[in-house]
């Protein structure tokens, strides 16, 4: 225990608080243990301790010492209250050690780490298959101009294969005027873009980002990745395309899934394909929990690469042929994984994050 000092009649002083702080933090230096600290805190902090009651009293002072004094005061109650809670801790800590009780067989606390999103998961997973292939991967300008998403792609203006792509358009002047640009709608424009840098042969995916003017629902996001694809050389056939692009369905979805090609219209390609894929069956349950209705579900559009479009970037369309697809990662991550919305790629929910 330590003696409440007795009132005595001196009216406090700046100094007399100061000197009253050193003399509290010498004695809680010397308290060993968790009781003898409690008794401190009552001679000092508590309802009756000495500077509870120092500044209970400070309405009778003068109002200029009252005004010293109180600051001081206060600075040493906050003084107190901190050197005690870092005196409660070492004593606990000391404590811990003395009794030799640290349990090493507790479990320790689980390190949640970061993993990669689902979508540059199946996004390095497709583009590996193709690199398997010989294929090799570039990237292009998500904002990008007309002339690449459209015109070279065989799409002038005023062609109603346009609405095939709601476009988000963008207000842009340089140089040269007035240059129609917009979020890319597809990653094709990479292909005219690397066939004006390279000359044949050509072998590329394009994985990117890509914008639609659209509403979103279950299988529809404004904003979705595509991976482009093109091939070109003397003497490339449908039967490349065919091969190539079974041979991606195998790797990525394994052999017991089966693929299907039909007509499709896409102005940059003649002929042109859509490619579907047996439709996902929960291995435990039989069922698919995505387009239940659907033996077949459309991953992809392909071709081989319009005449027209090998010629505006310069190409002899008498001596090279090529096949080009595209497809969209996230749809075929959900036929994948039997995922039943494409929007949960983009909600940042960890429920759905953390099971990849
Ligand atoms: N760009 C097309 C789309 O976004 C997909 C596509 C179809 C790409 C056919 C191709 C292709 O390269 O040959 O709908």
């Amino acid at each position: 225990m330590f003696a409440v000092s007795a009132p005595d009649n001196q009216s406090p002083t700046p100094e007399s608080v100061d000197a009253m702080t050193q003399a509290a933090l010498g004695e809680l230096d010397a308290v060993s243990d968790a009781p003898a600290a409690e008794d401190w805190r009552v001679s000092y902090l508590g309802r009756r301790g000495q500077l509870t009651m120092l500044l209970r009293g400070l309405s009778g002072l003068d109002p200029d010492l009252r005004r010293a004094v109180g600051a001081r005061a206060n600075q040493a109650k906050s003084t107190l209250e901190e050197a005690l809670a870092r005196r409660t801790r070492e004593l606990a800590q000391a404590a811990l050690e003395a009794s030799g009780r640290l349990d090493v067989t507790l479990p320790g606390r689980p390190v949640i780490a970061g993993r990669l999103h689902p979508t540059t998961q199946i996004v390095r997973e497709i583009c590996s298959a193709f690199m398997a292939m010989g294929f090799s991967v570039v990237e292009g300008p998500e904002v990008e101009l007309d002339h690449y998403n459209f015109e070279m792609l065989n799409i002038p203006a005023g062609h109603p294969a346009r609405d095939m792509w709601n476009s988000l358009w963008i207000d842009y002047r340089n140089e040269q005027g007035q240059q129609p640009m917009l979020l890319r709608t597809h990653t094709s424009p990479m292909q005219a873009r690397v066939m004006e840098a390279q000359e044949p042969p050509v072998r590329v995916i394009v994985p990117g980002k890509c914008y639609r003017y659209e509403a979103t629902d279950a299988t529809h996001e404004w904003h979705f990745y595509q991976i482009e694809g093109l091939a070109v050389a003397e003497g490339i056939t449908f039967a490349d395309l065919k091969g190539t692009l079974y041979e991606f369905a195998r790797r990525v979805f394994g052999d017991d899934r089966q693929i299907r090609f039909r007509c499709d219209y896409f102005p940059f390609v003649e002929p042109g394909v859509d490619m579907s894929i047996s439709n996902f069956r929960d291995p435990t349950t039989g069922q698919r929990p995505i387009n239940r209705d659907e033996d077949w579900i459309e991953i992809m559009g392909a071709g081989m690469v319009h005449p027209k479009v090998l010629a505006g970037v310069g190409y002899d369309p008498q001596r090279y042929t090529g096949f080009a697809f595209g497809m969209g990662p996230e749809r075929i991550g959900m036929l994948k994984y039997g995922i039943d919305d494409i929007r949960h790629f983009y909600s940042n929910d960890v429920r759905f994050l953390r099971q990849f």
